[in-house]
């Protein structure tokens, strides 16, 4: 192992454990783990297919209040997008630590289905990781532009460094190819920190949680965007439903849940939901 390597693969680990005195006190409490830590390059993530992309468009197409057909065309076209997995492929080139060849985009393909449907503006995304998430939104955005004009932005917020390959000096995205970048806004930090200020600054049309998942972090999330969300606006997670499920209860809104079929993969798979903002609050709020 290369000195750098293990300098590289350290300061990630200490970030991914949220600073220096997190990480000596985690080891101190798992000391086994030291090798584990260094060596295993992708504990926050995983990539794997699906075997259910119609019911990823039946999501999709409930999500949106749009024909099933429609959303399945959607996915469909994220599958079959030759140049977006050829631009991926040479992305994973640069390291050893991700799988390469054709990357599955998974549960992905209904974010991709979702914003290709409503064509939203401004999209928010917490936890970027690698960036496959980010690249499949903003090639959703790059095609609701090259096909009707409507220019989108896609906000991404991740910490400095968590679990990235250790064989150059990644940053959460460098995933996503550069031909997407330029709708690409990448603010490094903590979502508690940075979450507050996209809220009061922007109004949003698509936003997904996929940081922390502890409840109280992903309903902070949520309680967060809801008042920036537009009419119409699509608030989702990719966690287990129940924060979103209480949340549209909570705030008589609807609320819709995918789980995917995971497929060749030791991981036991995750749920999609979603709410949309209504165009004026049921109890006459807003
Ligand atoms: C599951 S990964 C994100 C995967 C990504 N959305 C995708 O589609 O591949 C979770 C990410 O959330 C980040 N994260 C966890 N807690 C966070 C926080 N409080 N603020 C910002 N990012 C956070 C981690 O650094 C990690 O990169």
């Amino acid at each position: 192992m290369k000195l750098d390597w293990i300098i590289r693969r350290a300061r990630n680990a200490v970030a991914s454990k949220g600073g220096w005195r997190a990480a000596v006190r985690f080891l101190f409490s798992h000391p086994r783990s030291v090798g584990g830590l260094l060596r295993d390059d992708q504990r926050q993530n995983w990539y794997y297919d699906i075997g259910n992309d119609d019911e990823a468009a039946a999501f999709a197409a409930q999500v949106t209040a749009s024909d099933i057909d429609r959303a399945r065309t959607f996915i469909l076209e994220l599958r079959n997008h030759q140049a977006f997995y050829t631009q991926l492929s040479e992305r994973l080139l640069q390291t050893r630590f991700r799988p390469h060849g054709r990357l599955p985009v998974g549960r992905r393909l209904s974010w991709y289905a979702i914003i290709r449907l409503v064509q939203p503006e401004i999209c928010v995304e917490t936890g970027v990781h690698d960036g496959l998430g980010s690249a499949v939104i903003l090639q959703a955005l790059e095609d609701n532009f090259r096909l009707h004009g409507k220019a989108g932005q896609l906000i991404s917020i991740d910490r400095p460094s968590s679990d990235l390959p250790a064989d150059f000096p990644a940053q959460p995205g460098w995933l996503v190819p550069p031909t997407l970048r330029h709708r690409y806004d990448l603010r490094l930090g903590d979502a508690r920190q940075l979450l507050p200020a996209i809220a009061t600054e922007y109004s949003i049309g698509f936003f997904i949680h996929d940081s922390d998942h502890s409840p109280q972090h992903e309903r902070f999330e949520i309680e967060t965007v809801w008042p920036a969300m537009k009419p119409g606006g699509i608030v989702m997670t990719d966690n287990g439903p129940e924060v979103l499920r209480q949340f549209a209860r909570q705030e008589n809104t609807s609320f819709f849940t995918f789980r995917e079929q995971v497929l060749k993969h030791t991981y036991p798979g995750a749920s999609n939901s979603a709410t949309v903002k209504p165009a004026s609050a049921p109890n006459g709020l807003s």
